[in-house]
């Protein structure tokens, strides 16, 4: 049975330059979009062309060079936005206007000064305004997470009826939990009029780290397109993160779902995102972070090195990574020293492995990590004679 597809909806270059420190030129941008694109993302949002004449020009130049991808331009429920979107858009093969307004209580009485029927009435003519420039109008819920449902469902039915042809559901704040957000996506199914004739959408943030959780509990609860970043870079703790989602449903085919991702490209993107951005990726980071396939102690390195999938869910390779390392640490045993000691040409005995582990393990008590000079330094200084394989 073939799977359902995910589209995957990028906003590394929206969301996720947001961030203080990640601004990015025109020219950085443009090569970004071109890595997406290679990727496979199925749009890329290019920016908030109202936002600066940088923003604008960076969007439209992105529309003019990408060919097989949408090409999204980002706007607030007014006039103007909408018209400067449009503009950038212009030469876009395929071109999406995302608009939008907050709708949760907060937004609509802080932010807004209003109420819920004259946010509709807003909603119906920021959509209707967008659908005279293009065909694809994506319509964002602001704050939805906290929205009570029954006012969501009651704004996503009149996006749709004034043309919307997905349907933004963003957790901005990163508040919910993963069955309150699936939740929702369930109630809009089942409630709003007229929900096939669009898409719905997840837009998670991190805040309490539950943005990818929520992002997969929308889509198994029948959304088809999540809003994410490379890396999860985004405002605050970050975005959903695109290398996240689209492995968890390759690794669980029971979901039945899958994304038009190259995952083989995962890794090298994340690096070319992080350098551009200079954001450093944290080691611990799944799947694209230094340590994602690195063993290091002892019990761990036994396993992999007897049998890769002990300790390992992915193949390195299917995210772009050579291969699963194995770090040597005090924390090391015999087996992984034979390893890599292999690895730099000698073939251990059991004796002789003895008696360079004890050696080794004096050296690691001092160092954070034995490298491959290090096992050098240790074999040759070792008190029985060893030959090099090499
Ligand atoms: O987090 C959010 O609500 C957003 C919208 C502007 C789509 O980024
Ligand atoms: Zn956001």
């Amino acid at each position: 049975m073939s799977k359902d597809k995910v589209q995957i909806f990028d906003t590394t270059l929206r969301d996720g330059e947001q961030v203080p420190g990640c601004k990015l030129d025109t020219k950085q941008k443009l090569v970004i979009a071109e890595r997406l694109e290679l990727l496979g993302v199925d749009v890329i949002e290019a920016g908030f062309p109202i936002s600066s004449p940088g923003d604008f020009n960076s969007v439209q130049e992105i529309a003019k060079i990408i060919k097989n991808v949408t090409v999204c331009g980002l706007t607030r429920a007014v006039r103007k936005d909408i018209e400067v979107a449009a503009e950038a858009l212009k030469y876009a093969k395929r071109p999406r206007i995302h608009t939008g307004i907050g709708t949760s209580e907060s937004h609509i009485k802080f932010k807004f000064n209003s109420n819920k029927d004259a946010i509709i009435e807003r909603a119906i003519e920021a959509v209707s305004y967008a659908k005279t420039f293009v065909e694809d109008v994506e319509f964002y819920a602001e704050d939805a997470g906290r929205t009570d449902n029954e006012f969501l469902a009651r704004v996503c039915e009149a996006a749709i009826k004034a043309g919307a042809t997905v349907l933004n559901i963003p957790d901005t704040t990163g508040y919910c939990l993963p069955e309150e957000y699936g939740a929702k996506i369930k109630y809009l199914r089942e409630n709003v009029k007229g929900i096939d004739k669009a898409i719905l959408s997840c837009h998670c943030h991190n805040d309490l780290g539950l943005a990818t959780a929520n992002s997969i509990a929308g889509v198994i609860n029948g959304a088809r397109q999540i809003e994410c970043t490379i890396n999860g870079i985004g405002e605050r703790a970050g975005n959903t993160a695109l290398e996240e989602v689209v492995m968890i449903l390759r690794q669980h085919p029971r979901l039945n779902l899958d994304t038009n991702i190259n995952s083989k490209l995962l890794n090298d993107t994340s690096r070319m995102v992080s350098q551009k951005m200079g954001m450093i990726v944290q080691p611990n980071k799944a799947i694209v972070g230094a340590n994602a396939f690195a063993h290091s102690s002892g019990i761990h390195q036994d396993g992999v090195i007897k049998n890769r999938e002990t300790y390992e869910i992915i193949d390195p390779a299917d995210v772009g990574v050579d291969e699963s390392s194995i770090v040597l640490t005090a924390r090391s045993g015999r087996a992984a020293l034979a390893y890599r000691a292999k690895n730099v040409g000698y073939e251990l005995t059991k004796l002789q492995l003895d008696v360079v582990y004890d050696e080794f393990l004096k050296y690691a008590d001092q160092k954070k990590e034995i490298l491959d000079e290090d096992i050098h330094r240790i074999i040759e200084s070792s008190p029985v004679k060893i030959e090099s394989i090499a």
